[in-house]
Formats: structure tokens, sequence, C-alpha cells
């Protein structure tokens, strides 16, 4: 059986993208049930729309400070549309610690660093201003902590000295949308298992390769 995904976007949801083309895949172990925005105009909507997807927005601007009454609505949508697991791409909303406990293990977030470096806001630039030589994408589970959490997956792109945080963003960007997909399988496949807080994944995949940045020549 699939397992049933909820995916929570704010605006272009390019992950969700990423996302919806994987699970069309027969093979693939979740589908993609419902996407829900906080905003009625994020243009992620109508692209999940196109593929097919059930939408809902939940405007989340008139609730202001009452998270709560927020996530109450949110979860009788997830509870309607029988949701097991929850991506949040792009996702803007901070959701309060009650919602995150009783999600924890079964939601995830992408995040355009290597956290724990440069969580919050501006992650490229935060990364260009430190000089890094190697940044990337995390897919991590959610906790309390905004863009903190047991990491499932990241992948790594070398920061080039004339990088803006437009550029660098792009190609994490392209990174993000491999990843995402690929942490989800793990999870919906029982592949990826938290021990405390660290996220185990079956086979170890990937440990061998490397990257060195910059590649001296
Ligand atoms: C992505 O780069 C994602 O990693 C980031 O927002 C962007 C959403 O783009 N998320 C965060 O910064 C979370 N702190 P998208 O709507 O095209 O997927």
């Amino acid at each position: 059986m699939k397992r049933r995904v909820a995916i929570l976007i704010s605006g272009r949801g390019s992950n969700m993208a990423a996302l919806i083309e994987a699970a069309g895949a027969s093979d693939f172990p979740a589908e993609i049930v419902v996407v829900i925005s906080n905003r009625a105009d994020a243009g992620g909507l109508e692209r999940a729309r196109a593929s097919g997807i059930a939408t809902v927005t939940i405007e989340s601007k008139p609730f202001g400070k009452d998270r709560a009454a927020f996530e109450a609505v949110l979860q009788t949508t997830l509870d309607q549309h029988r949701v097991e697991l929850i991506c949040l791409g792009g996702f803007m909303r901070l959701l309060t610690a009650e919602f995150v406990q009783h999600w924890y293990g079964r939601m995830l977030n992408i995040h355009p660093s290597l956290l724990p470096s440069f969580p919050g806001l501006d992650p490229q630039g935060q990364a260009l201003r430190a000089g890094v030589k190697i940044s990337g994408a995390t897919v991590h589970f959610v906790i309390p902590e905004t863009d903190a959490g047991p990491i499932v997956m990241q992948g790594a792109v070398a920061v080039a000295d004339d990088d803006t945080a437009e550029t660098l963003a792009d190609r994490i960007l392209g990174v993000e949308h491999r990843i995402y997909p690929d942490a989800l399988r793990l999870l919906a496949a029982g592949q990826a298992r938290l021990e405390g807080e660290i996220c185990k994944t079956e086979g170890n995949i990937g440990v061998g390769a490397v990257l060195i940045s910059p590649a001296a020549t």
C-alpha cells in the first residue's frame, strides 16, 4: 500500500512538483493525495491542479497569531484526506510544538543548506558570507526548532568564487529536486528509521562519493 502524503506549500512549489513527478512512478511507495497552501496566491496550487492533485487553501493570515486555530483546520483537512506523511515544501508558516510533536517522525522539511549550518532566512547568502566551499540541501524530520531535526538526506554542490545568492540557490535547487523525492521514498518504504535523534538509512547509500571544492588543477 502506498503511503498517503500531503505537501504543504506557501509559494512556487518547485519541490512539490518534483515530489508529484516522482510519485507518479508506479513503483514509488507514496502517493501525493493533497497539496495544502496557506496562501491563495501560491503558484504551486496551479501546478498541483494541472497534475490532477487535490488542492486546499487555508489562508493563515486571518488566524493572526492563533497558530493552534489554524492548525486545527489543517489537521481536519489532513484527516479528511487520511494523510500519513507530510512534506513541507517552502511552507513559510511556523508550526506549534504540539502540531510538530503529533507528526514527529512523519513530517519532512527541505532546507537549502547543509544543516546544521545556515538555518533560517537567506541560507545561500549566509553560505557565501561564511566563505564555505561546499554547500547544499538537507531533508530532515521536523522538530519544533526551525530548520533542525534528524537529517534524512543531504546533497552537496561546490560554491564558486563568483556565485551570487541567486546562482547558488539555482544550483542547490537542482539538488533539492533530486534528494526530496529520494528521501520521501526512503521514509515511505520504511528504509529511514529514527534511532534517538539520528536518522539511519538501510544500506547507507552514497558512502564513497567525494566532492572537493575548489578542485586543485
Ligand atoms: C526551497 O529552496 C526550500 O528549500 C526553501 O524554500 C524554497 C521553496 O521553493 N525552504 C526553506 O528555506 C525552509 N527554511 P519551492 O516552493 O520552489 O519548493
